[in-house]
Protein backbone atom coordinates (compact mmCIF):
# COMPACT_ATOMS: atom_id res chain seq x y z
CA UNK A 1 0.00 0.00 0.00
CA UNK A 2 1.17 3.66 -0.89
CA UNK A 3 1.87 5.72 2.07
CA UNK A 4 -0.91 8.13 1.09
CA UNK A 5 -3.42 5.29 0.88
CA UNK A 6 -1.92 4.11 4.47
CA UNK A 7 -3.41 6.93 6.11
CA UNK A 8 -6.05 7.05 5.06
CA UNK A 9 -7.08 3.60 5.59
CA UNK A 10 -6.52 3.23 8.82
CA UNK A 11 -8.54 3.90 11.47
CA UNK A 12 -9.41 2.52 15.28
CA UNK A 13 -10.13 -1.12 14.83
CA UNK A 14 -12.37 -2.83 18.02
CA UNK A 15 -13.40 -5.77 16.89
CA UNK A 16 -11.12 -9.09 15.50
CA UNK A 17 -10.86 -11.91 14.12
CA UNK A 18 -9.02 -14.78 15.77
CA UNK A 19 -6.63 -14.91 12.51
CA UNK A 20 -2.99 -15.38 14.12
CA UNK A 21 -0.60 -12.45 13.12
CA UNK A 22 2.02 -13.68 10.87
CA UNK A 23 5.37 -13.58 12.55
CA UNK A 24 7.34 -12.15 9.39
CA UNK A 25 4.49 -9.09 10.13
CA UNK A 26 4.71 -8.62 13.20
CA UNK A 27 8.63 -8.69 12.96
CA UNK A 28 8.23 -6.07 10.39
CA UNK A 29 6.10 -3.94 12.24
CA UNK A 30 8.24 -3.90 15.07
CA UNK A 31 11.41 -2.92 12.96
CA UNK A 32 9.25 0.29 12.17
CA UNK A 33 9.65 1.03 15.90
CA UNK A 34 13.13 1.05 15.85
CA UNK A 35 13.23 3.32 12.82
CA UNK A 36 11.41 5.73 14.79
CA UNK A 37 12.92 9.25 15.93
CA UNK A 38 12.89 9.50 19.09
CA UNK A 39 14.52 12.69 20.47
CA UNK A 40 18.48 12.85 20.87
CA UNK A 41 17.78 9.18 19.58
CA UNK A 42 18.17 8.42 22.57
CA UNK A 43 15.14 5.19 21.97
CA UNK A 44 14.17 4.91 25.59
CA UNK A 45 11.80 2.69 25.48
CA UNK A 46 10.61 -0.99 25.44
CA UNK A 47 8.01 -2.70 23.32
CA UNK A 48 6.31 -5.31 24.61
CA UNK A 49 4.24 -7.65 22.35
CA UNK A 50 1.67 -9.18 24.46
CA UNK A 51 -0.28 -12.55 23.79
CA UNK A 52 -3.77 -12.41 24.20
CA UNK A 53 -4.83 -15.98 24.20
CA UNK A 54 -4.77 -18.00 27.43
CA UNK A 55 -3.79 -14.65 29.14
CA UNK A 56 -7.35 -12.80 28.35
CA UNK A 57 -8.40 -12.18 32.21
CA UNK A 58 -5.70 -10.79 33.76
CA UNK A 59 -4.74 -8.45 30.61
CA UNK A 60 -8.44 -7.37 30.73
CA UNK A 61 -7.71 -5.88 34.86
CA UNK A 62 -5.24 -3.59 32.38
CA UNK A 63 -8.68 -1.80 30.70
CA UNK A 64 -12.12 -1.93 31.03
CA UNK A 65 -14.29 -5.05 32.11
CA UNK A 66 -16.61 -4.85 29.90
CA UNK A 67 -14.69 -3.89 26.89
CA UNK A 68 -14.16 -7.94 25.99
CA UNK A 69 -12.83 -6.67 22.67
CA UNK A 70 -9.61 -5.66 24.04
CA UNK A 71 -8.75 -9.12 24.35
CA UNK A 72 -9.76 -10.25 21.28
CA UNK A 73 -7.31 -9.21 19.54
CA UNK A 74 -4.09 -11.99 19.14
CA UNK A 75 -1.81 -9.34 20.65
CA UNK A 76 -1.64 -5.97 22.41
CA UNK A 77 1.55 -4.04 22.10
CA UNK A 78 2.60 -1.87 25.39
CA UNK A 79 5.06 0.96 24.68
CA UNK A 80 7.18 1.64 27.75
CA UNK A 81 9.51 4.24 28.57
CA UNK A 82 12.64 3.63 30.35
CA UNK A 83 12.66 6.10 33.24
CA UNK A 84 16.34 6.37 34.00
CA UNK A 85 16.86 7.31 30.05
CA UNK A 86 14.62 10.23 30.59
CA UNK A 87 15.53 11.50 34.04
CA UNK A 88 18.40 13.44 32.20
CA UNK A 89 19.46 16.25 33.94
CA UNK A 90 20.68 18.31 31.14
CA UNK A 91 17.33 18.60 29.45
CA UNK A 92 14.53 20.43 30.57
CA UNK A 93 12.41 18.31 28.87
CA UNK A 94 10.80 14.46 28.91
CA UNK A 95 10.36 13.78 25.68
CA UNK A 96 9.41 10.30 26.98
CA UNK A 97 5.71 10.10 26.05
CA UNK A 98 6.34 12.19 22.60
CA UNK A 99 8.99 9.57 21.71
CA UNK A 100 6.52 6.58 22.69
CA UNK A 101 3.30 8.34 20.69
CA UNK A 102 5.76 8.44 17.66
CA UNK A 103 7.03 4.90 17.51
CA UNK A 104 3.33 4.01 18.67
CA UNK A 105 2.18 5.66 15.18
CA UNK A 106 4.94 4.12 13.20
CA UNK A 107 3.32 0.36 14.20
CA UNK A 108 0.21 1.06 14.00
CA UNK A 109 0.38 2.43 10.23
CA UNK A 110 2.54 -0.49 9.40
CA UNK A 111 0.16 -2.76 10.67
CA UNK A 112 -2.71 -0.77 8.78
CA UNK A 113 -0.24 -1.20 5.16
CA UNK A 114 -0.02 -5.04 5.89
CA UNK A 115 -3.76 -5.15 6.08
CA UNK A 116 -4.00 -5.42 9.79
CA UNK A 117 -6.01 -3.34 12.57
CA UNK A 118 -5.36 -1.09 15.87
CA UNK A 119 -6.74 0.64 18.30
CA UNK A 120 -5.01 2.59 20.65
CA UNK A 121 -5.46 2.24 24.30
CA UNK A 122 -4.55 5.18 26.59
CA UNK A 123 -7.55 4.58 28.82
CA UNK A 124 -5.88 2.07 31.03
CA UNK A 125 -4.69 0.60 34.19
CA UNK A 126 -1.27 1.59 35.01
CA UNK A 127 -0.85 0.01 38.01
CA UNK A 128 -2.89 -2.79 36.87
CA UNK A 129 -0.48 -3.12 33.63
CA UNK A 130 2.82 -3.13 35.80
CA UNK A 131 1.40 -5.88 38.23
CA UNK A 132 -0.01 -8.25 34.82
CA UNK A 133 3.34 -7.78 32.91
CA UNK A 134 5.51 -7.66 35.95
CA UNK A 135 7.40 -4.53 34.57
CA UNK A 136 10.52 -3.47 36.61
CA UNK A 137 10.46 0.04 38.28
CA UNK A 138 12.73 1.30 35.05
CA UNK A 139 9.56 1.07 33.20
CA UNK A 140 6.66 3.48 32.63
CA UNK A 141 3.70 2.28 30.46
CA UNK A 142 2.85 4.95 27.87
CA UNK A 143 0.24 3.58 25.78
CA UNK A 144 -1.22 0.07 24.63
CA UNK A 145 -2.48 -1.04 21.20
CA UNK A 146 -4.47 -3.91 20.28
CA UNK A 147 -3.06 -6.08 16.76
CA UNK A 148 -5.02 -8.38 14.97
CA UNK A 149 -6.95 -9.21 11.80
CA UNK A 150 -10.08 -6.52 11.14
CA UNK A 151 -13.27 -8.39 11.40
CA UNK A 152 -14.91 -5.48 9.53
CA UNK A 153 -12.85 -2.18 8.02
CA UNK A 154 -12.61 0.62 9.81
CA UNK A 155 -15.00 3.32 9.54
CA UNK A 156 -14.25 6.14 8.04
CA UNK A 157 -14.75 8.78 11.21
CA UNK A 158 -15.91 12.45 10.96
CA UNK A 159 -12.44 14.56 10.95
CA UNK A 160 -12.08 18.73 11.45
CA UNK A 161 -11.30 20.43 7.88
CA UNK A 162 -7.89 21.61 7.03
CA UNK A 163 -9.06 25.00 7.58
CA UNK A 164 -10.18 24.42 11.64
CA UNK A 165 -6.60 23.08 12.08
CA UNK A 166 -3.83 24.66 9.67
CA UNK A 167 -2.82 28.00 10.42
CA UNK A 168 -0.75 30.08 7.75
CA UNK A 169 1.55 32.41 9.56
CA UNK A 170 3.68 34.69 7.14
C1 LIG B 1 -3.45 8.71 22.70
C2 LIG B 1 -4.70 7.95 22.31
C3 LIG B 1 -5.41 7.28 23.28
C4 LIG B 1 -6.54 6.54 22.94
N1 LIG B 1 -7.18 5.81 23.89
C5 LIG B 1 -8.24 5.04 23.56
C6 LIG B 1 -8.86 4.21 24.53
O1 LIG B 1 -8.46 4.15 25.68
N2 LIG B 1 -9.92 3.44 24.12
C7 LIG B 1 -10.36 3.44 22.82
O2 LIG B 1 -11.31 2.69 22.52
N3 LIG B 1 -9.78 4.23 21.88
C8 LIG B 1 -8.74 5.01 22.21
N4 LIG B 1 -8.10 5.78 21.25
C9 LIG B 1 -8.60 5.78 19.86
C10 LIG B 1 -9.34 7.08 19.54
O3 LIG B 1 -10.59 7.06 20.19
C11 LIG B 1 -9.48 7.20 18.03
O4 LIG B 1 -8.20 7.29 17.45
C12 LIG B 1 -10.30 8.42 17.65
O5 LIG B 1 -11.66 8.28 18.04
C13 LIG B 1 -10.28 8.68 16.14
O6 LIG B 1 -10.74 7.55 15.44
P1 LIG B 1 -9.83 6.86 14.31
O7 LIG B 1 -8.62 6.28 15.01
O8 LIG B 1 -10.69 5.79 13.73
O9 LIG B 1 -9.42 7.92 13.33
C14 LIG B 1 -6.99 6.52 21.58
C15 LIG B 1 -6.24 7.21 20.60
C16 LIG B 1 -5.12 7.90 20.95
C17 LIG B 1 -4.31 8.59 19.87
Amino acid sequence: MQFFDVIEARGSIRSYKPDPVEPEKLEKILRTAVKAPTARNKQGFKVFVIKTAGHEKELIKMYMPESNWFVDAPYILCLCAMKDVYQDPESHRDFSEIDAAIVMDHMTLAATALGLGTCWIGAFDKDAAREVLKLDDNLEPIILATLGYPKQPAIKRQKKTLDELVVYWN
